[in-house]
């Protein structure tokens, strides 16, 4: 059944775990998301971003997450869209029937520049009157994404969640669920060594949830990075350069702070990525042209993944 992020949340706080936040552009994703949530009994967050619509289009990308409701009624299912830059596109996903809308006013609408607080606090609170009104729930973000190796000082208080503001920004807008900033970013490339308690401030969850212990937090580019498919990758022919992520403990370590959703994208397109370029370069399968067996392979590997850190945040059992 398709709910809110709210309930969601609620019920994960209430039983202290979290639930992985897939980004999804395609159905060999839904798929895997849902048949490893059905093997361990999770419930299923899944979002699209603006380069999911750009990719498979809005309605592909909604019917998508509608079959997996409808093939999979037992289990529950938000569907969220993710870093929405302005209330009307809130307003267009609440319209076609998303559970739940991230409004990302910690940027303006270029999604670039760092936005002011008040600014954040008008766009979120405007979409919160909107979407609470109709059932649907709202992420906000304090704070901006980015890492903090070798950051200037100027910018190194905008890449951690300030609490004073958290505070006034929870009070002022009355939204679901904040994002927060701990020294994560978006992509592969986010540590360039395993990180230190110096770049990924998980201590920051520590301070956010004393002062704001009702709330739920969310971690976005909290993918890990997986040294072995990055191996895989490179093995079959790719390139891609030393890079570290958010180590799935630290992330645990997190859930005992109040985060409840944990936002992954990069982990999949990994996964498929390794899976399909060691697929295609077997010798038995050179004269293979039936796409679905490479997709499959794919498919798998991402299911794998999936499986893994529903366990590891603790929703597996859950659904
Ligand atoms: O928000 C970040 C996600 O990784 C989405 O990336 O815009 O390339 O789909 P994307
Ligand atoms: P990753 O790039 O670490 O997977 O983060 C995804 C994300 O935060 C989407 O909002
Ligand atoms: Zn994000």
């Amino acid at each position: 059944a398709l709910i809110s992020l709210r309930q969601l949340l609620d019920y994960a706080a209430e039983h202290s775990f979290a639930v992985p936040a897939f980004n999804i552009s395609n159905m060999e994703q839904v798929q895997a998301i849902m048949q490893a949530a059905a093997a361990c009994d999770s419930p299923v967050i899944m979002q699209g971003s603006a380069g999911a619509n750009r990719y498979a289009g809005e309605v592909f990308l909604r019917h998508l997450i509608l079959a997996a409701v409808e093939q999979y009624p037992h289990i529950p299912v938000v569907m969220h869209r993710d870093h929405a830059p302005s209330p009307d596109i809130c307003a267009q996903a609440i319209q076609s029937g998303f559970s739940s809308v991230m409004m990302d006013g910690s940027l303006l609408e270029d999604m670039k520049t760092p936005a002011s607080f008040d600014y954040n606090v008008e766009v979120t609170s405007r979409v919160v009157n909107m979407a609470h009104a109709c059932g649907v729930s709202v992420e906000g973000e304090i704070g901006c994404l980015g890492s903090l190796e070798n950051q200037q000082d100027s910018d190194h208080s905008r890449l951690l969640t300030d609490p004073d503001e958290a505070v006034e920004f929870v009070e002022q807008t009355q939204i679901d669920a904040l994002a927060v900033a701990i020294g994560t970013s978006h992509g592969a490339y986010k540590f360039s060594k395993p990180p230190t308690g110096e770049v990924l401030v998980i201590s920051r969850l520590k301070t956010l949830q004393q002062r704001l212990p009702n709330m739920h937090f969310v971690m976005h580019g909290s993918s890990s990075v997986p040294q072995d498919w990055l191996q895989v990758i490179n093995e079959y022919g790719g390139n891609i350069a030393e890079t570290y992520g958010v180590p799935v403990a630290e992330i645990v370590e997190g859930i005992k702070y109040g985060v409840r959703k944990v936002n992954i994208d990069t982990d999949l397109r990994m996964a498929s990525t390794g899976a399909i370029r060691r697929f295609i370069a077997q010798p038995e399968n050179a004269a293979e042209l039936d796409a679905r067996k490479i997709y499959q392979a794919a498919r798998d590997a991402m299911r794998t993944l999936c499986q893994a850190r529903y366990e590891a945040f603790g929703s597996a059992g859950h659904a």
